[in-house]
């Protein structure tokens, strides 16, 4: 059985071509001109761009954070995602304090099971770092999880030491696997909060006020020391400022191992918006908090002159009513974390290539090219090339949208872009070869939803 999508424009990282593009086994066997004349099933994109689908390295569904648990699982996650254009994720597996790594995954491919819409990998957060924790490392990538995270804040829950990200960073080095870091001062950060809530300061911006950009650069400066030191990769999650992004590319300028990516929020939001009316603010509270004019201009820079790889969301999702309201008088009980999973490729396409910071490419190269190379599925996801599963998105780079939390699909009960008009949208989906969404119709079942066994970096 062979399906070609025809009459389509094809774009990857590297270039835009008129080109058929024919699918067989569910991955792409052939990619050129007049492959429609041998097809059992065609598919006519006249008028629309193909695109890889969308890969989101950082999300957290159904994730205990905070005394809550976030509102999206793997089938309303996975709903709102595949809406969105996004085909693959990397969902973030969080090791309970005293538990092995292995019992947290197994954890955690339990929420997946049967409920999975599209294509999933877990990177394994560590918590609580035994001895036997430590020995677990080396056996992660034979369980195809082939990256780590650590936290510098959350003093008291997940924020670990110095000492402990030393020895992952050598850890994971040897083992071929990526580390990721949450880089803000949690313990300079905890004393702030401390101070402010003495001070009776307790509205929603006092979240951002709280959490200096300062605080941010110095970790991620910290952060790639330490990395530098042992020559371990680095990969520094959910980037905000212009003062952390210098630091980044200073190490890239040195030739280290390290690579930055933002996320949709930080690209369009300021911490302005933690002042909103009637604690709507709180609907914008995240970690790190949102910044200023200034460091959206140098995160868009950063986007285009690479140092910055990957836009992704860190959709950790909270309702405001209830979720978020628990922080009603004390901004420190806000769960932190925002959703943006359907709307990232949408928003970041209308801002990015519509807005005039960068063009398709690149938007191919952010959303899915780099996450992938990134993150051990090169040869399998993130782009389109004989041989790399049928992962394809159906943009119609005309289409008008208006984002809506009453049109979007996750279990969230706002979006953060109500109101947001876009130009272009996926009008089509396609997972392996099969089309799990057609025009805003789910064509898939809870389920068919891959585990992503993902190579060593
Ligand atoms: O506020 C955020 N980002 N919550 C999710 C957990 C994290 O820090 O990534
Ligand atoms: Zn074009
Ligand atoms: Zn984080
Ligand atoms: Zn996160």
């Amino acid at each position: 059985m062979s399906t070609v999508i025809t009459n389509g424009t094809v774009v990857t990282a590297s270039g835009t071509s008129r080109a058929d593009i024919r699918i067989e086994g569910g991955k792409i066997s052939a990619i050129g001109l007049g492959l429609a004349t041998e097809a059992d099933t065609i598919i006519d994109a006249a008028g629309r761009h193909l695109l890889p689908g969308g890969i989101d390295v950082h999300t957290h569904l159904s994730m205990p954070s905070m005394g809550t648990v976030t509102c999206d699982d793997f089938y309303t996650g996975h709903l709102a995602a595949v809406m969105g254009g996004t085909t693959s994720h990397i969902d973030f597996c969080l090791q309970p304090k005293g538990s092995s790594l292995k019992s947290a995954l197994d954890t955690w491919h339990a929420k997946a099971e049967g409920k999975a819409l599209i294509d999933y990998g877990f990177h394994l957060i560590i918590t609580d770092l035994t001895e036997e924790v430590l020995e677990e490392i080396a056996t992660l990538p034979s369980l195809g999880v082939t990256s780590i995270k650590l936290f510098m804040a959350y003093k008291g829950s997940l924020q670990i030491n110095d000492t402990t990200l030393f020895r992952c960073l050598e850890r994971a080095r040897d083992a071929g696997i990526m580390t990721l870091v949450h880089a803000e001062n949690g313990d300079a950060i905890e004393l702030l909060v401390q101070e402010a809530l003495e001070r009776g300061q307790r509205a929603p911006i006092y979240h951002a006020l709280t959490r200096p950009p300062q605080l941010e650069a110095e970790a991620t400066g910290r952060a790639i020391a330490l990395a530098e030191v042992l020559d371990a990769p680095l990969y520094v999650v959910h980037l905000t400022c212009e003062q952390a992004l210098g630091r980044v590319r200073e190490a890239q300028a040195r030739g280290a191992r390290v690579w930055g990516e933002t996320c949709t929020h930080y690209l369009f939001f300021t911490k302005d918006d933690l002042e909103r009316a009637d604690f709507e603010g709180a609907k914008f509270v995240c970690s790190p908090p949102l910044r200023e004019v200034q460091d959206q201009a140098a995160l868009w820079a950063g986007l285009r002159d690479n140092s910055l790889s990957v836009v992704s969301t860190d959709h950790c999702p909270f309702t405001f009513d209830p979720q978020k309201m628990v922080g009603r008088d004390d901004f420190s009980l806000i769960p932190n974390g925002v959703p943006g999973i359907e709307d990232r490729m949408m928003a970041v396409h209308q801002a990015g290539v519509n807005g005039g910071h960068f063009d398709l490419e690149r938007f191919v190269a952010l959303t899915a090219t780099n996450p992938a190379r990134l993150f051990g599925l090169e040869g399998v996801k993130g782009s389109l090339a004989v041989g790399y599963d049928a992962d394809i998105v159906v943009w119609d780079l005309q289409q008008a949208h208006t984002i809506s939390n009453e049109t979007n699909h996750g279990a969230t009960d706002y979006t953060l872009y109500e109101g947001m008009n876009v130009t272009g949208k996926p009008v089509m989906a396609l997972i392996r070869g099969e089309v799990v969404m057609d025009h805003g119709q789910l064509e898939t079942a809870p389920g068919s939803g891959q585990f992503l066994h993902r190579a060593q970096v």
